[in-house]
């Protein structure tokens, strides 16, 4: 719930915009207060009577308004606010951010405000892909903005892939999570979760058996206790939990780069099943039957994303959690594990087929620390999770 909290909700101009009358609907709703800022482009989407009739109070526009000036400064809209939200967040305004612009109040508010700004991307797929808004997105993440989205979907411009707004309900939620006054709330957490692939061709991989359940189910019980939780996820079959930022890779080489990129952080959680190899030369173009010889595979050994950063000389997560899945000795693998890894904790399990772990709804877990292991009774993977959350709580 977002009782007693303000949002200051700057609206960027794109088509997505049409999406803000539900968002500060639904912000109200939570019990927020939600004072609009449009840009001029903004307002040319949806209009500051509509936000503002929503909202109960007025819109704001421009930036140099002086009898509004006098009444309510800029610098004050700015810090009056808990949680800055944009939405939609353009390629200019992720770009006037990025380098500090102020020309105009929605930018303005933006260089003035102490307060946490979440932003959710909307643009054109190609837009969102150019490499300027990446390294603009890089930029604005090392300032510790949050992001939420965009979604891959069919766009209004009649192309299909990342760049739709996330929904109002999954940016309220997200808010609700970053405003959330539980124990981990300040602490930023890595999750990383679910199987990666690995190309063999453009249209053959090579996977695993994990859906993702526990890494998600951890993801969204930190998030619960107020952490500002990045979700790594490989190609999983759960879908992502809401409240976190999702960042959705495929091969293990990119789920180290988005680790990479999270950084730094307060605590790390490694829960995909990342695979251990990937095929050197994967074929550019399909691979075909030539009627006789049969195709070999080499392969070359996957980046250790979880001892990479167990490992760090400089900014390694004050906590680090691996996974280890094992059909056998469970914990003297693990134990092994651990010191070979460098992490802190190991969260042990067997996944044995017979178990119905891998790919199942329970779990029955060993946590491993420095100081011995520990066994946790069978139970849903949600309290596993939650356990775990409490125990991460606790170590932070
Ligand atoms: N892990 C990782 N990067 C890899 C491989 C594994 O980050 N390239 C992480 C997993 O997310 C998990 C832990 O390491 O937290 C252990 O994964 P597991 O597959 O059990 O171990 P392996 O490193 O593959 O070791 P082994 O093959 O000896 O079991």
């Amino acid at each position: 719930m977002l009782a007693g909290k303000r949002i200051l909700l700057i609206v960027g101009g794109g088509i997505a915009a049409f999406k803000t009358p539900e968002l500060v609907r639904l912000f109200k709703a939570a019990g927020a207060a939600v004072t609009p800022v449009l840009t001029r482009a903004g307002a040319e989407f949806v209009t500051p009577l509509t936000l503002g009739t929503l909202a109960g109070e007025e819109a704001h526009t421009a930036l140099f308004d002086l009898t509004k000036e006098v009444e309510i400064g800029h610098i004050q809209l700015s810090r009056s606010a808990d949680l800055v939200v944009v939405a939609p967040a353009t390629a200019d305004l992720m770009s006037k951010m990025a380098t500090g612009a102020a020309d105009d109040l929605a930018s303005t508010l933006l260089l003035a405000t102490d307060k946490r700004v979440l932003i959710a991307p909307a643009m054109n797929v190609r837009m969102w892909e150019h490499p300027a808004t990446q390294r603009n997105l890089a930029t604005l993440q090392k300032d510790g903005v949050a992001i939420i989205g965009p979604n891959a979907g069919d766009m209004a411009c009649g192309e299909y892939g990342p760049g739709r707004m996330s929904e109002p309900a999954e940016i309220v939620a997200r808010a609700e999570a970053m405003l959330s006054d539980g124990p981990l709330k300040g602490k930023r957490i890595i999750v990383t979760s679910g199987p990666t692939h690995e190309p063999i061709d453009p249209v053959r991989y090579i996977a695993n058996r994990s859906s993702g359940a526990q890494g998600t189910a951890i993801a969204k019980a930190l998030a619960a206790l107020g952490a500002e939780v990045v979700f790594v996820t490989g190609p999983a079959t759960v879908p992502s939990p809401s409240g976190v930022q999702v960042v959705k890779v495929e091969t293990a080489a990119e789920m180290l780069g988005a680790v990479q990129t999270a950084l730094p952080a307060d605590a790390a959680v490694m829960a995909a099943a990342v695979a251990d190899w990937r095929v050197e030369n994967a074929s550019k173009a399909k691979m075909k039957k030539d009627g006789g010889t049969l195709p070999t595979l080499s392969f070359t050994e996957n980046p250790d994303i979880l001892a990479t950063v167990s490992q760090l000389a400089q900014g390694r997560p004050k906590l680090v959690v691996g996974f280890a899945a094992e059909t056998n000795d469970v914990v003297a693998y693990a134990t092994a594990k651990r010191g070979r890894k460098g992490c802190d904790w190991i969260v042990a399990n067997d996944v044995r087929p017979e178990t119905g772990i891998m790919g199942g709804s329970e779990n029955a877990v060993t946590l491993i620390t420095e100081a011995g292991a520990e066994d946790w009774p069978r139970m849903g993977k949600d309290a596993v999770a939650e356990r775990l959350a409490a125990r991460i709580a606790a170590a932070l």
